[in-house]
């Protein structure tokens, strides 16, 4: 991270305030308490609702890390244990996730598994060993309901990455893009596009399951639920056309890294006349790296692609959906000595099938134990919005509700079943889980911490409990997380 001086005073400054006044930086009960305040953290993340200028003719007020979206590329080692100063210059609490690393539920950023708040106005001191390696990111995990100003509505999103041991691939240069949404407001109805996800098989019982609770909602006069939709589009915090584009040279060969730093949206990307070959998924390489004409992210998924430049001109790398592209989902990549408007093409239709980075033909090992997992719909239920339910239950904070007891070591493979038509980026924190099947199709060695399930579809994912304590579980999308879609698994 590139400190200026003024940050530097900041952070001399901050030690003497924590050793004296004390109480606007309140270090929290739990180990993280154990860390001496004094001295300098290696990182510092400030929360603080800011001024975001997308665009010169368009400026948000938004929650953000250290005042810009994304918060700062945080670089860290595998197994080398590094503080993090989270200070919290907001009227409410918060907590930082750290999305896809292993580290304990007290630090992991999630009330529900007992990570202490940052207090408004206060800070915490975190310490952890980063790991595994790759592409993580942090963001806000606060319960938003009905306010858009929260949780993954803001602008509380930043990348992390872990140095590897070993590099996955050949590569001139990296280039980190995180996809965002801004000025969020409620709908009903509107169904999201599925038709890019494969295999594309839906389950005729979960579908007339599905089917028929719509059916008998919206025959007792219920209006649809309510679904969240955005008037701006930003990659690195600046709509298409108004950042620095991407300079690049003929021959070049670009690691992109792609977060979808979206609250609620799947996300795709294209660059016209250029292949990407997939090195990773969220963070872990694949077993067969492969070449795609577009990438499609589902809430907090990320890709790390490589693209060779071989294609002269000016261009955009940008969202399939014309509208999104329109509102700013999109960045120039610049060839050097190209000049002109940067342009858009159509790539030919293609399915986003996670098996295509798997070795052909290869099988999940057999797990210990299979939890077996129904995903419902109820809707408009909760004061007109969807209410979620696992096995039947809407996640309860006071009861822990649903609860899943796991053995320490043991292998389980989750068998979700989704009887809603929409697409599910199903997330476990504290985990690296296994894609074992798609929609009845057998796979193995993809190894990720968020899957999307298709509509009326069924996924297994495979993972060893090996973190101590409560993992929580839940769709990655914050409007289907705060109305029920979550659950705990507690390890002995
Ligand atoms: Cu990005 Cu609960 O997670
Ligand atoms: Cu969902």
């Amino acid at each position: 991270m590139p400190l200026d001086r003024r940050d530097f005073l900041k952070f001399a400054g901050l030690g003497a305030l924590a050793a004296g006044a004390g109480a606007r930086a309140t270090p929290q009960a739990g180990a993280a308490a154990a860390i001496p305040l004094a001295g300098r953290a290696d990182h510092t993340l400030r929360i603080a609702r800011s001024l975001v200028e997308l665009a010169p003719d368009h400026i948000v007020s938004t929650t953000t890390y250290n005042g810009g979206v994304p918060g700062p590329l945080l670089r860290l080692r595998e197994g080398q244990r590094v503080t993090v100063d989270v200070h919290n210059d907001t009227d409410v609490p918060e907590q930082l996730h750290w999305h896809g690393q292993s580290v304990p539920a007290d630090v992991d950023g999630a009330a529900e598994e007992g990570t202490p708040y940052i207090p408004p106005h206060g800070m915490r001191r975190l310490g952890f060993v980063p790991g595994p390696a790759g592409f993580r990111f942090y963001h806000t995990h606060v319960r938003a309901g009905s306010d858009l100003t929260r949780g993954q509505y803001s602008g509380q999103v930043g990348p992390v990455y872990i140095e590897p041991r070993h590099e996955p691939g050949a590569y001139d240069r990296e280039v980190f893009l995180t996809l965002k949404e801004f000025d969020p407001f409620f709908s009903q109805g509107g169904d999201m596009a599925m038709d890019f996800l494969r295999p594309d098989a839906v389950d005729p019982a979960l579908k007339a399951r599905g089917e028929r609770t719509m059916q008998a909602s919206l025959a007792r006069g219920d209006r649809r639920g309510y679904e969240v939709g955005y008037q701006a589009f930003a990659i690195n915090g600046r709509m298409l056309g108004h950042g620095e584009p991407i300079r690049v040279k003929v021959g070049e060969r670009v690691l992109f890294h792609v977060l979808n730093g979206s609250a609620t949206e799947i996300r795709s990307l294209a660059l016209p006349g250029h292949v990407f070959t997939v090195l990773a998924l969220d963070g872990n390489p694949v077993p067969r790296p492969a070449e795609v004409p577009v990438l499609w992210l589902g809430t907090a998924e990320r890709i790390s692609a490589v693209v060779e430049m071989r294609r002269p001109g000016v261009w955009v790398l940008g969202d399939l959906a014309d509208d999104d592209r329109a509102h700013g989902m999109g960045i120039v990549v610049e060839y050097a000595g190209q000049r002109g408007a940067p342009r858009w093409e159509a790539p030919p239709p293609f399915g986003w099938d996670y098996r295509r980075f798997a070795q052909p033909g290869a099988k999940a090992a057999p797990p210990d134990e299979v939890i077996a997992m129904t995903f419902a719909k109820q809707n408009a239920a909760d004061g007109g919005f969807n209410r979620w339910t696992i096995n039947g239950q809407a996640f309860d904070m006071r009861a822990g509700t649903p609860h899943f007891r796991l053995a320490h070591g043991r292998r389980y493979r989750l068998r979700m079943h989704n009887a809603s038509d929409d697409i599910h980026p199903i997330h476990l924190h504290r985990h690296t889980f296994e894609i074992a099947s798609l929609a009845g199709q057998p796979t193995a060695g993809v190894r990720k911490d968020v899957a999307m399930l298709g509509g009326y579809q069924t996924m297994e994912v495979d993972f060893t409990a090996d973190q101590p304590g409560l993992s929580l579980f839940h769709c990655h999308m914050q409007l289907h997380m705060d109305f029920g879609f979550m659950a705990l698994f507690d390890c002995a």
